[in-house]
C-alpha cells in the first residue's frame, strides 16, 4: 500500500487532531502518502480530498475538535453513495482508509469491506466511550475532565446555598461519562441509563441526607435517563425543595485534550497505520490493559457494552 486516507466522522472528540497528526506524520515515516480527507464520509463522496504533509498538521495536537472537520452522513448507510466512495478513493488513488469516529462511523468501515473488499481501520473517537471492546475511546478522558471542572465550580456555589443540583452530562445510552467524572467529582446521587431509576428512593436519599447534615447535594444525571428538567419536576414534587438544573451540552466535547486522550490518540494512529501497511482491513484498533489491539470490526460493533458496575458502586457507596 502506497496511499492511505484519513477522515474524521460523527461527533468530534477531543484527541482526534493528535491522531490525525500522528497518522499523517507517522504515515510518512514509513513510506506512505497521506490525504485528508474532509467532513467525513460526505467530503469522501464530494471528493473533499487533499495531501497532507507534515507542516499541515503543525500545531493541532493541543487544539480539540478536529482539524479535518466531521459530519453526519445518513445517505452513506445507501449503496449507491458507498460505490460513489470507492470511485473518489479509486480516482485519487487511495488504497486504504482510517476512519476515526464512534460505532456508526465503524458501520461505514464494515460496509466498504463487505460490499466493496475495500480496506478501512476504525480508531474509536468519541467522547462517549460506548465500544465495548476497547477500555477507553479518544475523547472521553478529557469529556470527563471538563465535567469534573463544571462539578468543582458547582460545588462552590450550590453548597454555599444549601442546594441541589442535577448536572445533566453526555454519553447517548452510556453512562461512563456520569460514573468516572461522578466518582472524581464526589456526586452524592448517579443516575445512569444501565441502572433503572426509582425516583422515591433517590427523593428519599435527597431528605435523609439533609437530616444527616448533607443539606447540598450533587446529582449527576446521563443524558440516556432522561431530560434534567423532567426529573426536577419529579424530585422536586417528592422533596418539596427548589434544585437547580445545568445541562452542560457541547461544552463537553470541546476544549484541550488532556495528556491522556494526546497519547491515546498518538498510539491508536501508528498502530492503525502498521494495519494498513501490512495490508490489513477491516479493523478496530482499542486499548486493553493499556496495550494497543486490534480485532475485526465486526466484532468491535458486536462487543456488548458492560456498565462500569464496580464504579458504580463506588459511587453509591463513598456518597454517604
Ligand atoms: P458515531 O460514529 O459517532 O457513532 P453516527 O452514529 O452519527 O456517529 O455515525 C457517523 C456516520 O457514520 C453517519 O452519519 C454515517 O455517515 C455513517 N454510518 C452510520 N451508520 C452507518 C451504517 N449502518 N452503514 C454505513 N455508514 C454508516
Ligand atoms: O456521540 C457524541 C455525542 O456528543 C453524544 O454524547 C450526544 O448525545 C450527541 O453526540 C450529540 O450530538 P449532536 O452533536 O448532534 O448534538
Amino acid at each position: 500500500m502506497r496511499k492511505i486516507g484519513v477522515l474524521t466522522s460523527g461527533g468530534d472528540a477531543p484527541g482526534m487532531n493528535a491522531a490525525i497528526r500522528a497518522v499523517v506524520r507517522y504515515g510518512i515515516s514509513v513510506g506512505l502518502e497521506v490525504y485528508g480527507i474532509e467532513r467525513g464520509y460526505k467530503g469522501l463522496i464530494g471528493g473533499a480530498i487533499k495531501r497532507m504533509d507534515n507542516r499541515s498538521v503543525s500545531g493541532i495536537i493541543q487544539r480539540g475538535g478536529t482539524v479535518l472537520k466531521t459530519d453526519r452522513c445518513p445517505e452513506f448507510k445507501e449503496l449507491k453513495y458507498q460505490k460513489r466512495a470507492i470511485d473518489v478513493l479509486n480516482a485519487f488513488g487511495i488504497e486504504g482508509l482510517i476512519v476515526i469516529g464512534g460505532d456508526g462511523s465503524f458501520r461505514g468501515v464494515k460496509d466498504l469491506k463487505n460490499n466493496f473488499q475495500y480496506p478501512g481501520i476504525g480508531i474509536p473517537g468519541t467522547i462517549d466511550n460506548d465500544l465495548g471492546y476497547t477500555n477507553y475511546t479518544l475523547g472521553f478522558d478529557t469529556a470527563c475532565n471538563t465535567v469534573l471542572w463544571a462539578i468543582n465550580n458547582l460545588r462552590d456555589t450550590m453548597t454555599s446555598h444549601d442546594r441541589v443540583c442535577i448536572i445533566e452530562v453526555m454519553g447517548r445510552k452510556c453512562g461512563d461519562i456520569a460514573i468516572f467524572s461522578g466518582l472524581a467529582g464526589g456526586a452524592e446521587i448517579l443516575l445512569v441509563p444501565e441502572v433503572e431509576v426509582d425516583l422515591e428512593k433517590t427523593s428519599k436519599k435527597i431528605l435523609q441526607n439533609e437530616i444527616k447534615g448533607k443539606k447540598s447535594d450533587i446529582i449527576i444525571l446521563s443524558e440516556g435517563v432522561c431530560d434534567a428538567e423532567v426529573l426536577k419536576e419529579e424530585l422536586e414534587k417528592r422533596t418539596g425543595l427548589s434544585i437547580r438544573t445545568v445541562k452542560l451540552g457541547h461544552i463537553q466535547r470541546g476544549g484541550m485534550p488532556t495528556m491522556a486522550d494526546r497519547v491515546l490518540g498518538s498510539r491508536f494512529a501508528v498502530k492503525a497505520v502498521d494495519l494498513l501497511k501490512q495490508d490489513k482491513g477491516a479493523r478496530a484498533v482499542g486499548i486493553k490493559n493499556n496495550k494497543i489491539i486490534d480485532v475485526d470490526i465486526e466484532e468491535a460493533l458486536a462487543a456488548p457494552r458492560e456498565l462500569s458496575k464496580s464504579l458504580y458502586n463506588l459511587v453509591i457507596s463513598l456518597s454517604n
